[in-house]
């Protein structure tokens, strides 16, 4: 005859023992599973005699449910304490600083063109834009570009496929085509936004993307180029002098920086000219408004004659300039940047590095606030 006191002590100290929820489930099917000891005993009940079982059947039962309630009371206990070991393990030191949120920001490019368009818009400019899908027309026909001359090949254009009415339409090379859809009424229905003659006097910016098959340090396929068009009676290259170099020390933010016209040839301009500014190159970055170098900075001229005429408007009544910047250029001169292409490559680092804060809106006096 089993000791059933002897039994429920050893039970009792086993599940006393029990390290983990694993170990107690070995014990409870060991005792109370189909084959378990106490299973056994309630078994042996059915073949007692009737006397035997009366006594040993609530001693037996008594058993079963002590151990049940030990072997539950154990469980509560080891889950209770599971539970305390993983708050304690994965308790937040409130204390530590927070990880660094990612910001997002000003792309070089359009902090400098929004600078740009504020020291313009105060000058009186107005801004103007065309489509990036160009036509060879005003891309090249209408700017005094002669057919098969080898200037249109200067440009390194990327041509789209032939359309169904025979054109090859393009990535427009520059921004001046917009020049002439400024100045040129059309009857074609264009998008709102696409500039559409309006009358002189005319004072425009306009800013966009350009497009050339060309990339080293400091070309890109994709740039952006700042046109600039003034259209009035007697206008002269002084105006435009007065124009690029009041332009040039606002945005560098030095009164002292030199500028001179170089001469040069652009087919829509005559005299057309590159105007350089006084830098120093010596130690590997450029320093503006002082040393013994200069740099170009943009290509500019007065408003060839037969661009007006093409557009419609009397060159002996009304006179203008015009100018392109590199705004990009510009960008890389100003904020130090070696390499051009590094402004469309997307690079995070390089971004976070240069970008600027949403919240630093330039202002017409300073171009920056
Ligand atoms: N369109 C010229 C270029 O891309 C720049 C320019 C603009 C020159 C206006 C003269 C007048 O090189």
């Amino acid at each position: 005859m089993t000791d059933l006191s002897q039994l429920e002590a050893d039970l009792a100290a086993q599940i006393e023992a029990a390290a983990d929820a694993q170990a107690l489930e070995g014990l409870r099917v060991a005792a109370l599973g189909k084959s378990g000891s106490i299973s056994a005993l309630l078994k042996s009940l059915g073949a007692m005699s009737p006397d035997e079982r009366r006594e040993q059947g609530p001693r037996i039962n008594g058993l079963r449910d002590r151990v049940a309630a030990l072997i539950a009371e154990k469980k509560t206990a080891l889950e209770a304490a599971e539970l305390d070991a993983r708050l304690a393990a994965e308790r937040v030191d409130l204390t530590l600083p927070a990880p660094p949120r990612r910001k997002g920001g000003v792309h070089p490019t359009m902090q400098v063109l929004d600078e740009m368009i504020a020291i313009f818009a105060e000058m009186g400019f107005a801004l103007a834009e065309g489509p990036d899908i160009e036509d060879d027309f005003h891309n090249f026909t209408a700017l005094n570009f002669p057919p098969k001359h080898p200037a249109r090949e200067m440009h390194d254009t990327f041509w789209l496929p032939e359309n169904e009415r025979g054109e090859r339409k393009l990535l427009r090379t520059h921004t001046s085509p917009v020049q002439v859809r400024v100045m040129q009424r059309t009857n074609d229905k264009l998008p709102g936004w696409i500039a559409n003659g309006q009358e002189p006097p005319i004072r425009v910016i306009v800013p966009g993307r350009t497009y050339r098959s060309d990339s080293d340090a400091t070309h890109t396929p994709m740039f952006h180029q700042m046109e600039g068009l003034v259209i009035d009676r007697n206008i002269h290259m002084g105006h435009l002098k007065w124009t690029v170099d009041t332009f040039i020390a606002r945005f560098f933010e030095t009164p002292a920086v030199e500028t001179r016209f170089r001469p040069h040839h652009f087919p829509f301009t005559e005299p057309s000219a590159e105007l350089d500014v006084r830098c120093d190159r010596s130690g590997g970055e450029v320093k503006i408004g002082q040393g013994e170098d200069w740099m170009e900075v943009v290509g500019c001229g007065m408003v060839h004659p037969n661009i007006l005429r093409t557009c419609g408007l009397d060159p002996d009544v009304w006179q203008g300039f015009a100018f392109g910047f590199g705004i990009d250029r510009l960008g890389t001169l100003k904020y130090g940047m070696p390499d051009l292409r590094d402004m469309f490559a997307s690079d995070r680092r390089w971004l976070e590095h240069y970008g600027f804060s949403p919240f630093a809106m330039p202002n017409a006096a300073t171009g920056l606030s």
